[in-house]
């Protein structure tokens, strides 16, 4: 094993003894400190009760465009905003309960957005702005979304589906009649609106800015997120506005968040940790965060620390890794000393990355575990832990991780095992605040979940030392994790037998140094179809712009046949063994 590494910050932890707030720890306490008393909407908690404080012309956002443009927006700006897209919505006839999606680049809009839709009591689902038309139906559909705000540079994605969505009434266009507050470049044109669509602007000029924020129960729903499996098309997980305990908390002990921090999560709002951890677990602290809306680019990156002065920063190890090989002349060229903590997510965080870490930034990355469905950390290295290089860490107070076998019972320390998370109680009263309630409109899928008695099985194999850290060893399934998305190989395949050239489809993940994974496709052509270069370019653009960008295949292999189960399931296991040269296993069920 690596040594331990102790010195991670100068300054006092919000969570200075772990083990003694493990033992004693009580939601309770958690609610009293953050003065949850129900009903109450997660929006005030987060934005306007620091509107009306002292922390009123705080900057809540600094925005900061893909071509380098920059705004500051204060909790004022945010309660304001929100407001008037609350009072749009109801002017649309959006009720408590309806869906809400929207889908939009990074702008102020975006995160106004979520916060206008929670506070008339809807239900938001963001989407990331590289879905293309396939990833939005299958969400808007199943949802039964009634509106989508988006952004004139993306609705056209929106026209190609519109047909096939009964459900969705009006589509919000941010930037067609006017610039969008962001001074988004490229927007600000005087884009001809089609029947059901409006213009943002002109909406929320006509809307008032007070609003009587919607007291909700903390067991209604406040957002869906899909993420993705291993079968069938992505699932909608469902949170709701209790998750904002685990949100604070979460926020103050493992980011280690206080008042004067400038923190930066470098995740979309589209995924999971954008929206707790870009979005609501920050602001429910009063703190100010950064946002870019541009892609990964290592001098702007950079950049953004430097002239924001960032101090907490929240990232993937994909991310650190593409710094890391953009070369120590590079961060040279950047005064970084504003960081004060580093954390990451998503995949394992390589022990290299952390050496690099604490060459180039002085400080040890942190590395923390969760996914969609746990809707907060779960597991996390903490500023006042020692950190085993290549560990996730320990539990977060609160939730009790266990390795179990199939059957329910622990393993002892150093074996492998299946990763589970203990639940109490009866469905769907789960063991903390922010575990999913649902699957929207999937009761079946859900169960699969806690199919071990007082378990909620996580998908994961890993396994814990002696000393209470967890190690991460891989999925138990077939999903694809690249570049810290989750990928259903599914969704791919179905999306790539679309292409008028293929005849059958098998998808996986293949390692990749710097993406954690890359989708690899195997195809079989359709009749009168040849193999070629070209085919292969097409078939990757294709799924680029049919399913997403992030979710297409890097590599693909033409082949005469995929290997299947008798019953017809394609056998991802042995096209991913025969990739790898490893050993093939049970070929019992591989049809002649
Ligand atoms: C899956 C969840 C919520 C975070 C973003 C991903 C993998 C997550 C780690 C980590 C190794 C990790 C797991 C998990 N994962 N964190 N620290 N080390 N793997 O959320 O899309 O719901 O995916 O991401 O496989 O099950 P997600």
């Amino acid at each position: 094993m690596e040594k331990e590494i102790h010195k991670q910050t100068h300054l006092t932890p919000n969570l200075p003894d772990y083990k003694k707030a493990y033992k004693g720890f009580q939601w309770e306490a958690v609610r009293t400190e953050l003065g949850l008393v129900p009903p109450v909407n997660i929006a005030s908690k987060a934005v306007d009760q620091h509107a009306r404080s002292w922390r009123r012309n705080k900057v809540a956002l600094y925005w900061e465009g893909a071509e380098g443009q920059n705004c500051k927006y204060t909790f004022y700006e945010l309660q304001k905003e929100s407001n008037r897209i609350g009072n749009m919505l109801l002017n649309l006839g959006v009720r408590r309960g309806d869906r809400v999606f929207v889908f939009l680049p990074r702008i102020l809009e975006l995160y106004t957005s979520v916060i206008g839709i929670a506070k008339i009591g809807a239900v938001a689902g963001p989407m990331f702005s590289a879905f293309g038309p396939e990833a939005l139906r299958d969400r808007l559909l199943d949802s039964g979304a009634k509106v989508l705000i988006t952004h004139a540079s993306l609705r056209e994605r929106i026209h190609q589906v519109w047909d096939e969505l009964p459900e969705l009434k009006h589509v919000i266009v941010v930037g067609a009649s006017a610039p969008s507050a962001s001074l988004r470049a490229g927007s600000g044109g005087h884009v001809p609106l089609r029947k059901g669509e409006v213009s943002f602007e002109r909406e929320v000029e006509k809307a008032p800015r007070g609003l009587e924020v919607e007291d909700m129960d903390l067991e209604d729903p406040l957002y869906i997120l899909y993420t993705s499996g291993t079968t069938g098309k992505p699932k909608g997980v469902v949170h709701v506005h209790h998750d904002m305990l685990s949100h604070y908390i979460t926020s103050k002990w493992v980011l280690d968040l206080k008042e004067e921090d400038v923190y930066w999560c470098t995740a979309d709002p589209g995924w999971v940790t954008g929206t707790v951890y870009g979005l609501w677990g920050p602001w429910l602290n009063g703190c100010s965060q950064v946002t870019f809306e541009g892609r990964f680019e290592a001098e702007h990156w950079y950049s953004i620390i430097e002239r924001y002065g960032v101090t907490v920063w929240y990232t993937a190890p994909t991310a650190l890794r593409m710094l890391m090989k953009a070369g120590p002349e590079v961060v040279k060229k950047y005064n970084l000393k504003s960081l004060r903590y580093i954390l990451s997510v998503g995949e394992p965080l390589n022990p290299e990355v952390i050496r690099w870490g604490m060459e180039v930034f002085g400080l040890c990355i942190h590395d923390t575990w969760w996914q969609t469905e746990t809707g907060a950390i779960m597991i996390a290295n903490y500023p006042s832990v020692p950190v085993r290089p290549g560990s996730m860490g320990k539990p977060f107070p609160g939730t009790e991780a266990a390795i179990i076998d199939g059957k329910g019972h622990k393993l002892p320390p150093g074996n492998s095992g299946i990763l589970a998370l203990k639940v109490a109680g009866p469905l769907p009263t789960q063991g903390w605040p922010s575990m999913m309630r649902a699957l929207w409109g999937d009761e079946k899928r859900y169960k699969e979940y806690f199919t071990i008695p007082g378990w909620y099985t996580t998908g994961d194999t890993a396994h814990v030392d002696k000393d209470g850290y967890f190690w991460f060893i891989g999925r138990a399934d077939d999903v694809i994790m690249t570049a810290g998305h989750r990928v259903g190989p599914f969704e791919v395949e179905s999306a790539l037998v679309e292409h008028r050239a293929v005849a059958e489809a098998g998808v996986i993940g293949k390692p990749d140094p710097e993406r954690g994974e890359i989708i690899k496709a195997f195809i079989v052509l359709r009749h009168g179809h040849k193999p070629s270069i070209e085919l292969e370019e097409e078939i990757k653009e294709f799924i680029r712009h049919r399913l997403s960008a992030h979710a297409y295949p890097r590599e693909i292999q033409f082949m005469d046949g995929i290997p299947k189960t008798r019953s017809g399931k394609i056998m991802r296991r042995l096209l991913k063994a025969r990739e790898l040269g490893l050993p093939e296993g049970d070929l019992s069920t591989l049809e002649d």
